[in-house]
């Protein structure tokens, strides 16, 4: 019995990643299912994610949507894009999972008009990651769940003073989260396989204000 199994769409995303040498540092299976579970449990029909990839953890967000959601995944380097959008395709999610291409702080202002979204997965350059919670936030209603990838590092984020830009990238957000008047946050610990690197997975809830 298995919680998290990969089918051919997940398991293609990471080939593809292997045959162009791109660094197959997607969430694992777990996590994947988490935020299957997490949106369907929200009742999801918008989700935006931070960081693409090869589409592996956008495969796991699209089969948390309903046939009309959307998933928007945001994506610097367009060479990440082309190879999700081939694992969309295979995934059969073409039709409600999106990639945008360039740096996540142009995008994000530009999606105020289709905002609120119901789920936001944090997952690109870590030492952007307060100001995208700022955005997070901003793009978000009430109820919305903010989720962030790899705020352990380790054990580095916990090091004062962390000891490099992405442990201090990800210590400044975990800081933020839990003194957010708005947010009520949690997270665990993920053994990532791919490098034996123990890291953490934070989930916050939008609440209103003062709850
Ligand atoms: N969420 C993916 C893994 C993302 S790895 C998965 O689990 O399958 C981090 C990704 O963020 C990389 O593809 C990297 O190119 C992208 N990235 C890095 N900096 C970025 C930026 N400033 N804007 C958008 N994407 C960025
Ligand atoms: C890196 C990025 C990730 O999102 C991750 O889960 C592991 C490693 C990295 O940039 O090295
Ligand atoms: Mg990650």
């Amino acid at each position: 019995m298995r919680f998290a199994p990969e089918d051919e769409a997940l398991r293609g995303s990471i080939a593809r990643a292997r045959a162009e040498n791109v660094p197959t540092i997607q969430i694992s299976p777990l996590q994947g299912k988490l935020l299957q579970v997490l949106a369907l449990a929200c009742g999801a029909r918008a989700i935006l994610e931070i960081g693409t990839l090869a589409g592996y953890s956008g495969v796991w967000l699209a089969r948390g949507l309903p046939p009309d959601g959307r998933l928007i995944s945001l994506e610097v380097n367009p060479r990440h894009a082309e190879l999700a959008r081939a694992t969309f395709a295979e995934a059969g999610v073409s039709d409600r999972a999106e990639v945008r291409v360039g740096p996540a702080l142009d995008l994000l202002p530009t999606l105020v008009p289709e905002a609120p979204f119901d789920l936001i997965f944090i997952d690109a350059d870590k030492m952007n990651y307060e100001r995208y919670l700022d955005w997070a936030v901003t793009l978000s209603r009430t109820g919305s769940l903010i989720v962030a990838d790899n705020v352990i590092r380790g054990g580095r984020a916990f090091q004062t003073p962390p000891p490099d830009e992405s442990a201090a990238g990800a210590a400044a957000y975990t800081r933020k989260i839990l003194a957010h008047p708005r947010l009520v946050s949690v997270a665990f610990l993920n053994d990532e396989d791919f490098n034996d690197v123990e890291d953490g997975f934070a989930i916050s809830v939008v609440t209103s204000a003062g709850q």
